[in-house]
């Protein structure tokens, strides 16, 4: 049986991911339990917790990430369970599809529950020139914003481009938009979405002068523009997830997508 995502569970989950060499952030725990506690859930055995795992509703499509069994644990079937849970969670929710980006780990169990790949996300990682310059209070458009998100990725995602460019700088121009988010590890570009592939650049020459060093973003492999773009700023890929659906095929347009809104747990 599995039990609800405590607000006492995320400092011992962020333990745990930091093993893992993930990119999580408390504020990102607390936002999905705040959102979406139905489909937060761990897998306890006495006082041990043996895995996490968390999703986020959007309107008709949800999101699974962050999940994580104890390196004890594996192989004994909890990460299914925890999956099973989640899936559960976000069907009953009323979603039509559901997401996730697979690690290689992860990729079989993710098959056999009946998800399929559509795209890989690459990890980009480069240089930015600024830092601190940059005011948190600039105006910008939120529904264009939610518009060109909608138009990416098929659905509205207002709570995640809400909770993301609420921690962070939205620098917007025609159809287009980039979020900047600091973490304690540099500064991430994303969501960056844009309707228009000529105006990508632009921004990207935007957000570069503000972001501090290291620069990271997670980008679909079916946006070519942006790998182009990328590697001219002498960005470079450090690693690979695979993005995989379950359900209805969703209405996923890759070269509206510059950057994801999270480090791949969220969408
Ligand atoms: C991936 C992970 C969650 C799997 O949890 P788990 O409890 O071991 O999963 P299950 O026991 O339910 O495994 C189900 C199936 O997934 C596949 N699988 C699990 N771990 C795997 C691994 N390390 N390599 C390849 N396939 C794996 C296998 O097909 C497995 O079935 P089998 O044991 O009958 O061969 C766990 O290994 C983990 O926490 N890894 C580190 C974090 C991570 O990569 N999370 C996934 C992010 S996308």
């Amino acid at each position: 049986m599995l039990s609800p995502f405590l607000t006492s569970d995320i400092d011992p989950f962020l333990t745990m991911a930091s093993t893992e060499g993930w990119l999580c952030g408390k504020w990102e725990m607390e936002f999905l339990l705040q959102t979406f506690p139905q489909g937060c859930l761990v897998k306890r055995s006495g006082s041990e917790t043996l895995g996490y795992i968390t999703s986020l509703r959007h309107d008709k499509s949800g999101w699974i990430g962050n999940l994580l069994v104890a390196p004890q644990a594996r192989r004994g079937g909890i990460g299914t369970e925890l999956m099973q849970g989640a899936i559960h969670a976000l069907l009953d929710a009323g979603v039509e599809t559901v997401w996730l980006t697979a690690s290689a780990k992860g990729v079989e169990l993710y098959r056999r529950l009946g998800f399929t790949a559509i795209d890989s996300i690459n990890r980009w990682v480069g240089e930015g020139s600024g830092g601190t310059g940059w005011s948190p209070f600039s105006p910008w458009d939120p529904e264009m914003v939610r518009h060109v998100d909608c138009a990416g990725w098929g659905d509205r995602r207002e709570a995640l481009l809400h909770v993301t460019s609420g921690r962070g700088h939205v620098i917007c121009d025609n159809y287009s938009f980039v979020c900047i988010q600091p973490w304690p590890q540099g500064t991430q570009l994303g969501p960056w979405g844009t309707l228009l592939e000529g105006q990508a650049a632009p921004l990207l020459d935007l957000a570069l002068a503000a972001a501090g060093t290291p620069v990271f973003l997670d980008v679909p492999a079916g946006n070519v523009a942006a790998a182009v773009l990328l590697s001219r700023k002498g960005f470079s890929i450090k690693g690979s997830n695979t993005l995989m659906y379950l359900g209805v095929r969703p209405k996923y347009s890759p070269q509206k997508v510059f950057a994801l809104a999270s480090m791949g747990s969220m969408g």
